[in-house]
């Protein structure tokens, strides 16, 4: 898979509450480079996890339009959608831990990310987990079951695992939220990797700033809209 650009227009997003509504995204505009690294970053409850949901198809926005490459994936219906997930979308959670088998090793872990839906057959190559964890620097830890490393190290396999279909687009919600600053750097060295050497458009959620000095661009959320857009 290319990097694809991803790109949103009018984008508005409202939670339903029992009590009534809250507008969580509000006219949200933004394209972003195919291979770019960005930054998405603002204080809680400003709408960054609403915003990657929405752009990696997890969730359908209120209105507007969300493009993976050329596709609008917000209007496609469930079956292109999963099928746009599983080929073209990597993610990887907050917590580390819910993106990885604990008692499997890494190598085990890509494979299983590597399976996809059952309903269809895959048409492009997927590459040998070994050899991806090798061009990640990975290697020294692919056999090691992920429970036993600590949590820098699985957070960088949890990233691995994010990228083991080649997807174009990778997504990573607080990726160094626990870490301290060594692997802080060490997991910004490999967004940075995965966007320049596979070929993704990498969008990490990150509440540190020095995280999003690292990458090319930085996207600050307010209550829901853009207040500031900086490129590197
Ligand atoms: N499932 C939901 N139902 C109702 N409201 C929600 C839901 N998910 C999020 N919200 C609300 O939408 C707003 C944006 O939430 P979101 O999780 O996108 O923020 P965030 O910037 O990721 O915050 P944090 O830094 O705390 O993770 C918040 O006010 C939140 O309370
Ligand atoms: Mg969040």
């Amino acid at each position: 898979m290319n990097a694809q650009p991803v790109r949103c227009q009018q984008l508005r997003h409202v939670y339903q509450m029992d009590g009534g509504q809250l507008i969580a995204l509000d006219t949200i505009d933004l394209t972003l480079t195919p291979g770019s690294s960005n930054a998405i970053i603002g204080p809680s409850g400003s709408g960054k996890s609403t915003l990657v949901a929405l752009l990696a198809g997890l969730q359908r926005p209120t209105s507007g339009r969300v493009y993976l490459g050329e596709e609008e994936i917000s209007r496609l219906p469930e079956t292109a959608l999963l099928r746009i997930r599983a080929e073209q979308v990597g993610v990887a959670m907050q917590n580390p831990s819910r993106n990885l088998l604990p008692y499997a090793d890494a190598v085990d872990n890509i494979r299983f990310a590597q399976r996809g839906p059952r309903s269809y057959r895959r048409q492009t190559q997927l590459p040998n987990p070994e050899q991806l964890l090798d061009e990640l620097g990975l290697a020294p830890l692919a056999g090691i079951p992920v429970d036993r490393l600590s949590g820098g190290e699985r957070q960088r396999i949890a990233l691995a695992v994010a990228a083991a279909n080649r997807p174009g687009v990778l997504i990573a919600d607080e990726p160094t939220s626990q870490l301290d600053a060594a692997n802080r750097d060490r997991v910004v060295e490999l967004l940075r990797h995965i966007s320049t050497h596979l070929a993704a458009t990498v969008i990490a959620v990150t509440h540190d700033p020095l995280v999003a000095v690292g990458l090319d661009r930085t996207i600050q959320l307010h209550e829901g809209r853009i207040t500031e857009d900086t490129a590197a």
